[in-house]
């Protein structure tokens, strides 16, 4: 039966910024963590220790977590792809940590410059630190469903990542669509492979919304009993690997959609919508998100 309630992560302020042109300085991604968690976000991804070659964006990583007035109750995320990230995070004190594969080959090399073997490899010293520092951890499994290299991926390949991830102690996974091309069925495909290795509370689902599909995809994985999304406030964000993809579903229309459905999410709606304004108002254009722009405008 479907879940009673959902809970959100905010994946705007690294997901989404992580794609912007435009530079955004640490004190409005700070602030848009506050107005998050303002509105009842109690997941908040907000950076990552990456190569600041890769994506200058995230380069204020520290910056960013040493400003935030951390809420009691609400854990602070932040991507991890090696050591040296993690070794670099750890001094921010955030709540999990984040290690990121990808289900195709293609966009392993692309993303994070190595094959998914060598990935595991560099992942489980990161687990393995984490763990025993009393951080939590997450895996991100990219191309789920598709590859902008590859094409297709098939389920077969979700769970091999899956077990591999599980094998070096992640406790949680996220199935990306990342470039936001499945469907329905395809994306419980991609879910169901990953529950032949985490538990139905340890799995979640982060949908990229290119053709529209991402509520859709979100009924499906509801419908399997998921209860844990990404989404990304005002709908922040896209792909630099994939031409014209866009970015995750907008926290404000899954939150339409679950309060229509009576599940409960412990956000409000206008308070969430006031977060979104905020960012896009920075960025110069109207949220990402219908049912944001249907609310202000009414
Ligand atoms: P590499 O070049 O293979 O790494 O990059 P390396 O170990 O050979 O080091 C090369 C240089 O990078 C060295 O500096 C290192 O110090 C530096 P140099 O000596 O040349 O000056 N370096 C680092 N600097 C800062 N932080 C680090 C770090 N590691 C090495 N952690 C690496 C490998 C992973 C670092 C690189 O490929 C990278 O940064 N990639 C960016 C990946 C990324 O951020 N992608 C976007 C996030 S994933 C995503 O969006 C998908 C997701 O949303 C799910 C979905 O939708 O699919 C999660
Ligand atoms: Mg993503």
């Amino acid at each position: 039966s479907i879940p009673s309630r959902v809970r959100l992560i905010d994946v705007g302020p690294r997901d989404g910024l992580q794609n912007e042109k435009t530079p955004v300085p640490a004190a409005v991604k700070i602030e848009l963590v506050h107005r998050l968690q303002q509105a009842g976000l109690k997941e908040i991804e907000v950076t990552s220790y990456v190569s600041p070659k890769w994506v200058p964006q995230m380069a204020d990583n520290h910056e960013v977590m040493a400003g935030i007035t951390r809420q009691s109750g609400v854990a602070y995320s932040v991507l991890t792809p090696n050591l040296k990230g993690f070794e670099a995070a750890v001094l921010d004190k955030p709540d999990e940590i984040v290690v990121f594969g990808s289900a195709s080959e293609a966009f392993s090399q692309r993303n994070i410059n190595c094959s998914i073997a060598e990935s595991i490899e560099r992942f489980a010293p990161v687990v393995e630190a984490a763990l025993a520092a009393g951080i939590r951890v997450r895996g991100a499994m990219s191309c789920t469903v598709g590859c902008p290299y590859e094409g297709d991926i098939a389920p077969e390949r979700v769970a091999y990542l899956a077990g591999l991830l599980k094998g070096i102690g992640v406790q949680r996974v996220d199935v990306a669509d990342t470039i936001g091309v499945g469907t329905p069925r395809k994306v419980q495909k991609a879910l169901e492979a990953t529950l032949q290795h985490f538990g139905i509370d340890d799995v979640s689902g982060h949908f990229h919304d290119t053709y529209g599909q991402a509520l859709s995809n979100t009924l499906a994985a509801l419908e399997l009993g998921v209860w844990n999304f990404q989404s990304s406030v005002a709908g922040l964000g896209g792909c630099p690997y994939a031409k014209g993809a866009t970015g995750n579903v907008a926290t404000e229309d899954v939150v339409y959609m679950l309060q229509g459905m009576g599940i409960e999410t412990g956000i409000d709606l206008d308070k969430l919508i006031d977060a979104g304004a905020y960012i896009s108002d920075f960025l110069g254009r109207k949220p990402n998100s219908r049912a944001s722009n249907a609310l202000l405008t009414k």
